[in-house]
């Protein structure tokens, strides 16, 4: 590179993810071809519109790639082309779920979204986040008990508020979540049910976490967690009468984004291309298993794991345990002086604040990309409490 400055950083960068454990739930490793993709020549087109249908010339070769990365985004979860249709074009999670909502539910109205202290995206309806602004948040959480979703109480919140939309699919919820509970809860209030599977899409493409397609009416995700692509999201559609995708599409554009990303949306094709593998689908089975050898050795050691394990590549635990441990924070700044990296996060009716929670998210998905397997996961175990009781 001729810029020294920015080479000099992103090679420190590159060091450092090199160096560390990451352990960030949300967080992958993309393969060289999908960094060739973004790095590529299709960053300079401009391509307002869609396939067959923009407002630029010279898009042909730009239309085959989106098309591609279309059929690729179907045949990796089994959709037919006559059934579902798929958006490639938001940039991220955070628009693509902020478009369906602008496509579907009118201002003001009802969105039912897990709480941001249970698992909850802030995309779900949270105050902060625009979502929450513009629409008004019928918040649930999980079960005081068993930390796992009431789908009885569901159904009482749903039948009493009548959301137009409810969402399923979390940041920080470490179990399987039944699909089908969850469209039996819309259909008793009339709402649509927008499966938000950003975590767990790697998981359900090598269908190792159940799929959410035979339940869903929309279903987004992000590409850069376990599907192990570049930051970029997916909004996939039922086609029938409602006309769902239509106005989604419009919602993306000329609603709220302009060119897509060309560069990216080649590196989406990529990655999804890789995810149609079996030894993607072997992948996301170490993943699992990795994350719950993790959990069970954190809890011999003592720690309090969010409901007592995981069906998933997550992990919640519990580092302030009432008191006779460690915040949220402190444990992750211990871990991360120590090369291992984690983020702080509140666990279900969390005592303390969301900047010093009582708790950590741990994930396996980058560690697994990396090679490691069950007894590396124990070791990293021993690891974390070693440093977090120092
Ligand atoms: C469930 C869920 N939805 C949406 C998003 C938002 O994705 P992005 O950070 O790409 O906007 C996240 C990000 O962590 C997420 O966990």
């Amino acid at each position: 590179m001729q810029d020294k400055d920015i080479e000099k950083l992103i090679q420190s960068e590159k060091k450092r993810q090199k160096s560390v454990i990451n352990l960030i739930a949300s967080e992958n490793y993309v393969s060289k071809d999908v960094l060739t993709a973004l790095g590529s020549e299709l960053t300079n087109k401009y391509a307002e519109g869609y396939p067959g249908a923009r407002f630029y010339g010279g898009n042909t070769i730009i239309d085959d790639i989106e098309r591609m990365a279309q059929n690729r985004a179907l045949s990796l979860f089994g959709l037919s082309s006559k059934k579902w249709h798929v958006n490639v074009q938001p940039l991220s999670g955070s628009p693509a779920n902020v478009a369906v909502y602008t496509a579907l539910v009118p201002y003001g109205a009802k969105i039912m979204g897990m709480t941001l202290s249970h698992g909850g995206h802030l995309t779900h309806g949270h105050k902060v986040s625009t979502t929450g602004m513009i629409w008004t948040q019928v918040p649930y959480g999980v079960s005081s008990g068993t930390e796992k979703l009431d789908y009885e109480e569901l159904l009482q919140i749903a039948k009493k508020e009548k959301p137009a939309l409810i969402v399923a699919g979390y940041t920080a919820y470490p179990r399987k979540i039944d699909w089908k509970k969850m469209r039996m809860i819309a259909d008793a209030c009339g709402a649509l049910l927008m499966v938000d599977m950003s975590h767990i899409a790697g998981l359900i493409a090598g269908k190792s976490y159940p799929s959410p397609f035979p339940y869903a009416d929309i279903v987004t995700t992000t590409v850069h967690k376990t599907l192990r692509g570049p930051r970029s999201a997916l909004i996939f559609s039922k086609i029938d009468e409602r006309g769902l995708y239509t106005k989604i599409d419009k919602a993306i554009f000329p609603g709220m984004q302009g060119g897509p990303h060309m560069n990216q949306i080649a590196a989406v094709a990529v990655a999804l291309r890789e995810a149609n593998t079996k030894e993607f689908a072997q992948y996301t089975k170490q993943v699992i298993a990795n994350a719950q050898s993790l959990a069970k050795e954190l809890k011999n050691l003592g720690w309090r794991i969010i409901t007592g394990g995981t069906d998933s590549h997550m992990v919640l635990v519990d580092t302030w345990m009432d008191g006779t441990g460690i915040s949220g924070k402190v444990a992750s700044e211990k871990l991360e002086e120590q090369g291992i990296i984690v983020n702080m996060n509140t666990v279900p009716f969390d005592t303390r604040k969301p900047f010093d929670p009582s708790g950590i998210r741990l994930g396996s998905a980058a560690e697994t990309t990396r090679g490691k397997t069950e007894k590396d996961f124990v070791k990293i175990a021993q690891k974390i409490d070693k440093i977090l009781r120092a």
